[in-house]
């Protein structure tokens, strides 16, 4: 058998500069240890997000060029309307500008004041979004997600029995919907299954609540079925996909991630009352119902973007690489979170400086390790990210701190993937010389982790 290689070849390069250990070391202290102030040409391999950083194909380019910038009626807004009925089945849809303004938009015409929303983990702006309403989120997945050492093949999942007891809880009315999130950012880009998702929809029918999908990162949620779930190895993506969505009500999109573009996002629903009322949010919050944020040349390589991002070549590149870096790391001895994410590698930072403590932020002091070792830039999801309880003013803390190194789409090779594992082995060598972490110096009341500056302890 040949060995495995990428489904394309490079057309266009961007050129990246290395740099020094002494002029990282001052460039991160300039930066007060906060890896989001770098200048990103202080940064080699930049594995911050995967969230708008992917590389458009030479066809999303030329549907570029073929863009509509009509204000109304644009070919390019039928562009999308159509990519979106053929690949996800729905009939109504409403571009925004990029995930969370889907949220907000959907959000102001759904959920009220005192509501709860059940779900597997949902994603920081999702919850935002959830709390900025007064409504709560009720985290329903399974246990098996807080283990970074169990094998489980779709820790995405939601516990029923969890979700069921929300069901019989609250009244219909109080649940406005219930979000799956796929793959499960929060939770490490862990996939849902099949039988999970028409089980939430058979159980949260009998209730009479609306389904939801946060679908981000929907497509390599499919690949996963594919390939690890009983009945689907022969069935194409867009099948796989076609069949996910007829357990959903309607969705959110951040189309920065799956659709492969860098900028853009859409409510896709089935209801045309609820369509109703959520266009007049689109058309205060974001623009009109026919391009609601977004270039009419954006919405078509978005349009085009679900064609590729939905075929099975693209995504076995795709998750094969970020799981090249995971087992390379597994080879090194170094502890990351199995089974491997779909989009990221998820460095168990506990296990690997368990000397700090947790007060001095784990999971960063190893985010600035890595940065100095190799300007490799990651980013940390653990305290910092947590942020601090608003009553008590005390920092939570997590049970997971991790270093998460998100792999953008058709962006760095196996060669990239080479260098981070052992400038991450490099690091786990002299992990006993790291002797402390970092405090706060100076910190924003919410959402801290974009603007923290920090000192060493
Ligand atoms: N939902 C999920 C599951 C996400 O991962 C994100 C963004 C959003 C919604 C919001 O979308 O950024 O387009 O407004 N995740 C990025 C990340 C930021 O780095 O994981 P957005």
């Amino acid at each position: 058998e040949l060995p495995f290689s990428e489904s394309y070849k490079i057309k266009m390069v961007e050129p990246i500069r290395k740099s020094t250990r002494e002029e990282r070391e001052r460039w991160i202290k300039n930066a007060a240890y906060n890896l989001f102030n770098l200048k990103s040409n202080q940064v080699f391999i930049d594995l911050l997000t995967d969230s708008g950083t992917g590389a458009m194909s030479d066809r999303q380019w030329a549907c570029m060029m073929l863009g509509d910038e009509s204000y109304a009626g644009a070919t390019s807004y039928y562009n999308m309307k159509q990519a979106i009925k053929n690949i996800l089945g729905f009939d109504y849809f409403l571009p925004t500008h990029q995930g969370r303004a889907a949220e907000n938009v959907l959000f102001s015409a759904l959920i009220s004041e005192g509501d709860i929303i059940p779900g597997n983990t949902h994603f920081d702006t999702t919850k935002g979004h959830i709390e900025f309403r007064k409504a709560r989120a009720v985290d329903c997945s399974i246990d098996e997600a807080f283990d970074t050492t169990l094998q489980h093949p779709f820790k995405g999942n939601v516990d029923l029995n969890k979700l069921e007891s929300i069901y019989l809880k609250y009244p219909a009315e109080q649940i406005p919907c219930v979000i799956v999130t796929v793959t499960c950012n929060s939770s490490g880009g862990q996939p849902v299954s099949m039988q999970n998702l028409r089980d939430v929809y058979e159980l949260s029918k009998k209730y009479g609540v609306r389904v939801l999908f946060d679908s981000a990162r929907f497509a390599e949620n499919a690949y996963f079925i594919k390939t690890r779930e009983k009945g689907y190895v022969h069935r194409t993506i867009k099948e796989i996909v076609a069949e996910m969505f007829t357990y959903a009500d309607g969705m959110t999109m951040s189309s920065k991630k799956d659709a492969i573009v860098n900028m853009g996002g859409f409510i896709a629903l089935r209801e045309e009352e609820l369509f109703k009322k959520a266009a007049q949010f689109n058309i205060i919050y974001e623009g009109y119902i026919t391009y609601g944020g977004m270039s009419g040349r954006d919405m078509n390589a978005l349009a085009q973007g679900l064609d590729e991002g939905t075929e099975f070549d693209y995504l076995e590149t795709r998750i094969k690489q970020v799981a090249y870096l995971g087992q390379r790391l597994k080879e090194f001895g170094v502890p990351v979170q199995e089974p491997f994410g779909g989009h990221a590698i998820f460095v168990d930072a506990r296990r690997f400086l368990p000397q700090i403590p947790v007060d001095q932020f784990v999971a960063q002091t190893l985010a600035v390790e890595l940065y100095k070792e190799a300007g490799v830039r990651g980013v940390e999801i653990g305290t910092l990210l947590a942020d601090r309880d608003p009553v008590t003013h005390e920092n939570r803390y997590p049970k997971l701190e991790l270093l998460r190194l998100a792999i953008p789409r058709r962006v760095y090779t196996n060669n990239h993937m080479d260098v981070i594992a052992v400038a991450l082995k490099n690091v786990y060598d002299r992990r006993k010389k790291i002797k402390s972490g970092y405090r706060i110096v100076n910190e924003a009341p919410i959402l801290r982790h974009f603007t923290v500056e920090l000192a060493p302890y």
